[in-house]
């Protein structure tokens, strides 16, 4: 088992480049399988969920292989139904086969996605979702079996809550159905948005109609494409939330600041200071870090996908704040490690309190899940001495270099076997 060593309290200096987005990858591969031409897919992140992704496109019968930093997938000869539960269960985004196995064969078979660190990951909205598309399903033993006998047809869905997951499964089942389908109060992460500009070059019929809501006419013939996906936006969240725990001075690079506002406006309120160009950041560290209260929320608010990160550092501010996650119901793994570097975090249901002041001491850690196992790091990188990070595997999933980044930048960090 793999572990990294990280010797902290040294300011980062530099500059890091963000690679492409893990999020907007994984809805952009599972929908290939509309396609029976060849796709070129680039900007790809070297992440192990993404080859995740590949392997479960590959059980399906896809080909797939990377040609330099290009993926080129071809899926003439695609024409299995089946995601099996040992590809799915260690990527929950592995549902998202579902939409588009059922658009073009009208049957898949797929493993439920089952849960993780963070939460129960239900996806009773995508199955209702595609019911009202005319599909018909059983829950057994742990797979959906699902089927259209008479093939998808538009339909008008409304999502009662508002989920990523859903949203990118619905809209690609959509590209195949007979006729219109409108979908209202979905998802709009620009990770979504990615995969809709993704759809259009394949040709199909694809229009927001209004914030939340999209136009989806289903198309029959599906182009060849080319398609670079966008930056990470949780990576370059990661890395400005990096520069502020150090006092650093970093500059992040391959981004579109515009994509990041709520994250910069809630940094400079903390007191940092950050100069925006058309593709980078610069980001300048303070010694002063202002307490502040924040609510986790689907973008453009405050992403789930940073709340560790940002309580990591809201421990070094002045006075105490409150963090309320209000996507996952057990986003808080991350808080039993922190206390454990000297943290003193409360938590009360879906809040925590953040006592301020905080030094963190070096020590013995338990990464959990993806974004807890950055947290750890970035507590870690201010602490005296060697703390050391177990189950690294969870970093892995989702940061491309890692520790190559954060070296090149000025951090004591190692990984050992
Ligand atoms: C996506 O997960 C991201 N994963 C997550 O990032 C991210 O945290 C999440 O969106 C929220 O932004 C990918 O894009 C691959 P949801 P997803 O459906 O789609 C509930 C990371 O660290 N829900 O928007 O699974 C659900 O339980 C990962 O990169 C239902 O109740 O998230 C949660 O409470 C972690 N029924 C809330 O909605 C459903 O059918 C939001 O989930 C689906 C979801």
């Amino acid at each position: 088992m793999q572990k990294l060593e990280v010797f902290g309290s040294n300011k980062l200096k530099g500059q890091i480049n963000i690679s492409g987005s893990k999020n907007a990858s994984l809805p952009i591969l599972a929908a290939t399988l509309l396609s029976n031409k060849k796709i070129y897919l680039r900007n790809l992140p070297k992440v192990k969920d993404i080859d995740t992704m590949i392997n479960l496109l590959k059980s399906l019968g896809s080909k797939a292989k990377f040609v330099k930093k290009n993926l080129i997938i071809n899926n003439f000869y695609q024409d299995k139904k089946f995601a099996a539960y040992k590809l799915v269960k260690t990527m929950r985004a592995g549902i998202l086969v579902l939409g588009p196995l059922l658009a073009k064969f009208g049957n898949a078979k797929v493993s439920l996605p089952g849960g993780c660190a963070i939460g129960s990951r239900p996806i009773d909205l995508h199955l209702k979702g595609l019911s009202k598309l005319g599909v018909k399903y059983k829950i057994d033993q742990g797979y959906v079996h699902a089927f259209a006998p008479k093939g998808l047809r538009g339909s008008k869905i409304h999502f009662s809550k508002i989920s990523v997951g859903a949203t990118e499964n619905l809209i690609i089942a959509a590209c195949l159905a007979k006729g219109t389908t409108t979908l209202t109060n979905c998802a709009i992460e620009p990770e979504v948005k990615d995969l809709t500009n993704f759809l259009i070059k394949l040709g199909c019929n694809v229009k927001w109609i209004g914030k939340r809501s999209i136009k989806i006419v289903g198309v029959s013939d599906i182009k060849q494409a080319t398609y670079s996906v966008m930056f990470d936006r949780i990576e370059a969240g990661t890395y400005l939330i990096a520069a502020a725990i150090t006092e650093g001075n970093l500059k992040i690079k391959n981004i579109i600041p515009g994509l990041l506002k709520t994250e910069i406006d809630i940094l400079k309120k903390i007191g940092v200071k950050i100069i925006t160009k058309n593709k980078e950041i610069k980001i300048i560290g303070n010694k002063k870090i202002k307490s502040l209260n924040i609510k986790t929320a689907p973008y453009p608010g405050f992403p789930t996908d940073l709340q560790a990160q940002i309580m990591a550092l809201l421990c070094k501010a002045k006075k105490d704040s409150f963090i309320e996650e209000k996507i996952f119901e057990n986003r808080f793994m991350h808080v039993a490690e922190l206390n454990r570097m000297g943290a003193q975090i409360k938590t009360l249901g879906n809040k925590v309190l953040v006592k301020g002041n905080i030094n963190f001491a070096s020590a013995e850690l338990m990464a959990t899940d993806l974004r807890a196992s950055v947290s750890l790091i970035l507590a870690a990188l201010t602490a005296k001495g060697k703390s050391t990070i177990n189950r690294i595997y969870h970093l892995d999933r989702g940061y491309e270099d890692l520790e190559k980044k954060l070296k090149k930048v000025g951090a004591k960090i190692r990984r050992i076997n």
